[in-house]
């Protein structure tokens, strides 16, 4: 019998805590936790996250600051906000959202945001603590993916974990964070030799590919923990995960829903990470 990890109720108790930590801090420091959101373009995708990360603010009590640039936006303009809002006091996060625009140097933009406001995480400050095991401002999906194990005490130490993807974004993160948790860590990806003798071997599986049900049920082992960071667009249109979530459930212990699991919990741990870098700003 497999049990699932439903993203969206844990999102919902974790948000109802941030929003009294948010109070708190209004309290003790008189003013409102401030999170800056940038976006450069017009990408549908893009948008819809950013809309849907201004509105999490709101319920939480954090002042959100959106910023939005022409897609013909130059390297320098886009520098020049993040420069002025690196600066600014009342802004505790700075998220710049991705993909920028091609003609734009994401690095040298990402570079800018001091590591204290680096709610995303993805500046080479943080991803170098986490590597060190260090205190830092976590991936926010990866992040969010352990949140999900704990809320379960699900075991980490010890257990064969298998990542399947190695973006910036989520696949790295999630392989430091399970071996800072004591987990033996394999990361594949499209280069990698046998797949499915990989996956075959993992106690934990986490899938982060972008490809829609690319993990079948062959590739599970029995009592397995499955989390699926993937969200894709099946045959009929319909929104589903990189696992095979039908046929794979039932060799599972746990496993992740899409929708309803990790996604909702993404946004959720940009808040909590936001209420961190303000709580560690003002020293309190
Ligand atoms: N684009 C896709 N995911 C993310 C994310 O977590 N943060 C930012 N800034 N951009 C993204």
């Amino acid at each position: 019998m497999y049990e699932i990890i439903d993203g969206k109720k844990l999102s919902a108790k974790l948000r109802a805590e941030i929003a009294e930590k948010a109070n708190k801090f209004k309290e003790k420091s008189g003013r409102q936790i401030g999170l800056a959101v940038v976006l450069v373009g017009e990408d549908p995708a893009s948008q819809v996250y950013v809309r849907n990360k201004i509105k999490a603010c709101g319920e939480v009590g954090i002042k959100s600051y959106a910023y939005y640039l022409p897609e013909n936006a130059g390297q320098g303009d886009v520098e020049e906000l993040i420069r002025g809002l690196a600066e600014d006091c009342s802004v505790d996060g700075i998220l710049v959202q991705l993909p920028l625009p091609k003609h734009l140097h994401a690095d040298e933009i990402l570079k800018l945001i001091p590591v204290e406001k680096d709610v995303d995480g993805f500046s080479g400050q943080n991803i170098g603590k986490l590597a060190m095991n260090e205190d830092c401002l976590v991936a926010c999906t990866p992040n969010g993916v352990m949140k999900m194990l704990e809320s379960k005490n699900i075991q980490i130490r010890g257990k064969k974990a298998v990542v399947v993807g190695r973006s910036d974004i989520v696949g790295k993160p999630m392989a430091m964070l399970l071996l800072n948790a004591d987990a033996t860590v394999t990361v594949c990806h499209s280069k990698t030799a046998d797949l499915k003798k990989e996956c075959l071997e993992a106690d934990i599986l986490v899938a982060a590919v972008g490809k829609a049900k690319f993990i079948t049920a062959d590739m599970i082992k029995e009592g397995a923990i499955v989390v699926d960071v993937g969200m894709n667009r099946d045959e009929n249109g319909k929104l589903c995960g990189d696992v095979d979530f039908e046929n794979v459930k039932d060799k599972c212990s746990y496993i992740t829903p899409v929708p309803g699991g990790v996604g909702p919990m993404t946004i959720t741990m940009l808040m909590y990470n936001t209420c961190a870098a303000a709580f560690g700003r003002e020293k309190i």
